[in-house]
């Protein structure tokens, strides 16, 4: 099936309530969105609701992923709130439902990010990844490189510190 995306979506009751099951779904099949499994939806709540309102009053940006009726996906388009660093933005929470994930929806939904940014001007994505799942070749075949990491910057656990990872993709460059 094919994705649907929605730029800026009407942040309902309803999306907002299905976004955060979707983040406790995601975390809790090990994703690295903020948080460690196992999470309930009150652990999620909190930070989900700054989250929204940073969208709803702004200046982050969600971009939204339907499969047919049902939300597969999200992304945030962060604003770096400083005027130095306005001709870029930060993808934050890039997740896939864990029931269509590897279905290349992840891929389609930054494709669809890039191509908003190129729309918007912007001269580059960020992207910080927490190190250890693999995920940073995802990143990679989407044309990210590693520009530096801080060793060790996520603790996880007791003894389970992650570097945490900056993936960077310039815009200026030519559409692969
Ligand atoms: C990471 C995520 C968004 C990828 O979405 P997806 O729909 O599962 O990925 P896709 O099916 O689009 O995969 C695209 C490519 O990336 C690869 N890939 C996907 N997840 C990967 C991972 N964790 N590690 C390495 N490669 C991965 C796929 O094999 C595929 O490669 P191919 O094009 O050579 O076949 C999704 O798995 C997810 O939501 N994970 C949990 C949340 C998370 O950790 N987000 C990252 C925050 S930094």
């Amino acid at each position: 099936m094919t994705l649907r995306f929605v730029l800026d979506p009407d942040l309902t009751p309803e999306l907002r309530e299905q976004i955060i099951a979707l983040w406790v779904d995601v975390t809790n099949a090990g994703g690295a969105v903020g948080f460690v499994a196992p999470v309930t939806e009150a652990d999620v709540r909190p930070m989900a609701a700054a989250t929204f309102a940073a969208i709803a009053d702004g200046p982050d940006r969600l971009l939204a992923a339907y499969e047919g009726d049902r939300l597969a996906g999200v992304l945030i388009i962060g604003d770096n709130r400083f005027h130095l660093k306005a001709h870029w933005r930060v993808l934050k929470r890039v997740m896939v439902h864990p029931g269509t994930q590897g279905r290349g929806y992840g891929a389609a939904l930054m494709r669809e990010a890039e191509r908003i940014a190129r729309e918007l001007g912007l001269a580059a994505l960020h992207v910080t990844v927490r190190d250890g799942l693999g995920l940073c070749g995802f990143y990679e075949r989407l044309g990210y490189r590693e520009v530096g990491r801080l060793p060790g910057a996520l603790r996880l656990a007791p003894g389970d510190d992650r570097d945490e990872v900056f993936m960077w993709l310039d815009l200026g460059a030519p559409v692969a």
